[in-house]
């Protein structure tokens, strides 16, 4: 390199002017204009045009001739004013240019697949094939530069709170958070392996066991599980754990840590308290435990309204043990039959069997099954969801799960359908108190919900030998737009429920010995009651910067299989690295 870079390429004003100048960066655009040439020269900072002029230097006219998309170049040069005229308001450095007196073309550039700018049509394959090049467009480096201050604000934060950062390994014995784990082989141990963190979770317990008292990392957890564009196999936890702390307290900890990361990297003011809900009621009023707030379109019970009626597809469900519920269309300006067959087909994707509906018409219910409702039930079924004329009902019948599914299903399809989500509003919100297990008709055992190491609530403990179904864990989920950012736990820090915990999941007390029995020896050498959380930091960007996909906040992600498109991992594993591994395969015949 001839000459030192100066300054960036976002960074010249109109006070500059007759300042000499070196800048380096990419070949944006070139513009032959004649006897001028012009370089929009790009580098993270932004764009800087820059003026080749063959009477103030020939020998560099000619270089800039040379001149391709994505060469890499410095010039040297003076600032000027740009002419009347030829000011862009559209660019920072838009009412100055470089004139160019030397030039040094640092590297050439093969044409890229795609144009490197915001706008783009390429798929993403390609993109994520070439991501050096996906990554030098000044929208995802914004992203990513956005991903450093957020990390600088959140340790400023949580420092500032006396919390310690600390690294867990990577190299690790199972821990389940729900997931498949990644694993390891180990050469050293013949026929052993190590798994991937699916999260830090049992070291930062056995941390504060051993007196750290508050802790925090940001940390890439691993996890085997089915993509969606909200999933990553390896994705980003900004992990958090402290002793002697109360559900209260980190509510507390974490809405204070929300305000000041919105405030200072987004400038946004984020109201508190964050509205709590309990899970019982998040699944009956949204069909889900992480209910979209942003809109109402309710759901409402009409079981016992419904169950006087002569409509037996209902009849049968209430019969069952199940329900009948519903939700109101407002503003659905005459429903077609089509869109109907539509709302329907969407229904039955999530186990309904059907889809009644009724339309509001002269204060009675219009339908082909109104005529298994009398007019007392009609006025019944319209009052209890405040229906007025031309609203549009939707019931389905069936158990908890499959109504709750469907119809929270069909409320979000019908808000972004109807438009009723509003723009550029965060709605954070926590759940509460969800069941400590659930039943896993597969295993035909019960499963956490959370994970094994959260506590009940003190309340619920004398239901866990006889109605485990009931007893509600201490644990919270944040929230934000109706994506699940965050969850975390009270946990247990004594043995004896440990144990009884793990014997209630089916563990036997010889696999809790083998899988967990540090953690149940940590706990006999004083723990201190303690809990955490954990925030998807890829998620809470996303949703912060109001992208579609955690993709676009990752520099290097893979693709719904998993793959990464650029280096081609996964890799086969040579002979001699297997050998090594005393690992042999057996692969399907067809290799897939
Ligand atoms: P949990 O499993 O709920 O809790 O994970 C915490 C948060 O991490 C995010 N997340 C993901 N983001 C991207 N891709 C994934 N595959 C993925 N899986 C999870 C979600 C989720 O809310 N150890 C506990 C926390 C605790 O109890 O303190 C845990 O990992 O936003
Ligand atoms: P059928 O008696 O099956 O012809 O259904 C009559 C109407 O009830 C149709 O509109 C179905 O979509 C609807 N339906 C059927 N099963 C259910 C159900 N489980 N819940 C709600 N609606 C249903």
């Amino acid at each position: 390199m001839k000459f030192k870079k100066t300054h960036d390429c976002g960074c010249l004003r109109i006070s500059d002017v007759g300042q000499e100048v070196v800048l380096s960066g990419w070949v944006n655009v070139r513009r032959d204009h004649g006897g001028l040439i012009f370089v929009d020269l790009r580098d993270r900072e932004g764009i800087t045009q820059v003026v080749f002029n063959p009477q103030i230097d020939d020998a560099a006219h000619i270089i800039a001739h040379q001149l391709r998309s994505e060469y890499v170049i410095a010039v040297k040069g003076v600032v000027q004013a740009r002419p009347l005229g030829t000011v862009n308001p559209n660019l920072i450095t838009g009412q100055i240019e470089v004139l160019v007196y030397e030039v040094e073309i640092l590297n050439t550039s093969k044409t890229p697949p795609f144009e490197i700018e915001d706008k783009l049509d390429a798929s993403e394959d390609l993109r994520l094939r070439y991501r050096y090049l996906d990554l030098r467009r000044p929208k995802i480096q914004k992203n990513l530069i956005f991903r450093h201050h957020l990390c600088q604000k959140i340790r400023e934060f949580l420092d500032r709170h006396r919390f310690i950062e600390i690294e867990t390994p990577f190299l690790i014995k199972s821990t389940p958070e729900g997931a498949r784990d990644y694993l390891v082989p180990s050469r050293v141990n013949p026929g052993r392996f190590y798994a991937l963190p699916q999260s830090p979770q049992l070291f930062k317990q056995i941390l504060m066991i051993a007196g750290f008292d508050r802790y925090f990392q940001i940390v890439r957890c691993f996890r085997d599980e089915d993509l969606r564009a909200d999933r990553q196999p390896e994705f980003t936890q900004l992990d958090i754990e402290a002793s002697f702390i109360d559900e209260e307290e980190i509510f507390e900890l974490v809405e204070g840590l929300v305000v000041y990361i919105f405030r200072e990297v987004l400038k946004r003011e984020i109201q508190r308290p964050f509205f709590r809900l309990k899970y019982k009621e998040a699944m009956e009023r949204f069909g889900t435990d992480k209910p979209d707030t942003r809109f109402g379109l309710e759901i409402v019970d009409v079981t016992e309204i419904v169950k006087e009626s002569d409509f037996q597809v209902f009849k049968r469900a209430i019969e069952k043990g199940g329900q009948v519920k519903g939700i109101k269309v407002s503003s659905l300006e005459d429903i077609s039959k089509g869109e109907i067959d539509y709302l329907t087909s969407l229904a039955t994707l999530y186990g309904a069997k059907g889809l009644a509906y009724f339309k509001v018409k002269e204060g009675r219910c219009d339908s082909p099954i109104a005529k298994f409702f009398d007019a007392d039930i009609q006025r019944r079924i319209l009052d209890s969801l405040k229906a007025e004329e031309g609203d549009l009902l939707l019931f389905v019948a069936d158990d908890f799960r499959i109504v709750s599914e469907s119809l929270g299903n069909l409320r979000l399809h019908l808000g972004k359908r109807l438009n009723l989500i509003p723009d550029g509003t965060f709605e954070f919100l926590w759940v509460i108190h969800h069941p400590l297990v659930e039943y896993d008709e597969e295993e035909e055992r019960f499963k956490a919900m959370h994970h094994p190491f959260t506590s009940p609530l003190a309340e619920d403990f004398p239901s866990l030998e006889k109605n485990p179904l009931e007893v509600r864990a201490r644990a919270y989920d944040l929230i934000l737009n109706g994506v699940e950012i965050g969850g975390g736990s009270i946990r247990i820090h004594q043995e004896e429920i440990q144990k009884q915990i793990f014997g209630l999941l089916g563990i036997s007390p010889r696999e809790a010995e083998e899988k967990f029995g540090f953690l149940l020896e940590a706990f006999t050498y004083g723990a201190p009651p303690h809990g955490g959380i954990a925030l998807g930091l890829d998620r809470l960007l996303r949703i912060m910067l109001n992208l579609d996909s955690i993709r676009e906040v990752i520099a290097f992600p893979k693709t719904q299989s998993a793959t990464c498109l650029m280096t081609g991992a996964p890799f086969e594993a040579t002979q001699q690295q297997l050998k090594e591994l005393n690992i042999r395969l057996d692969l399907p015949c067809n290799g897939a």
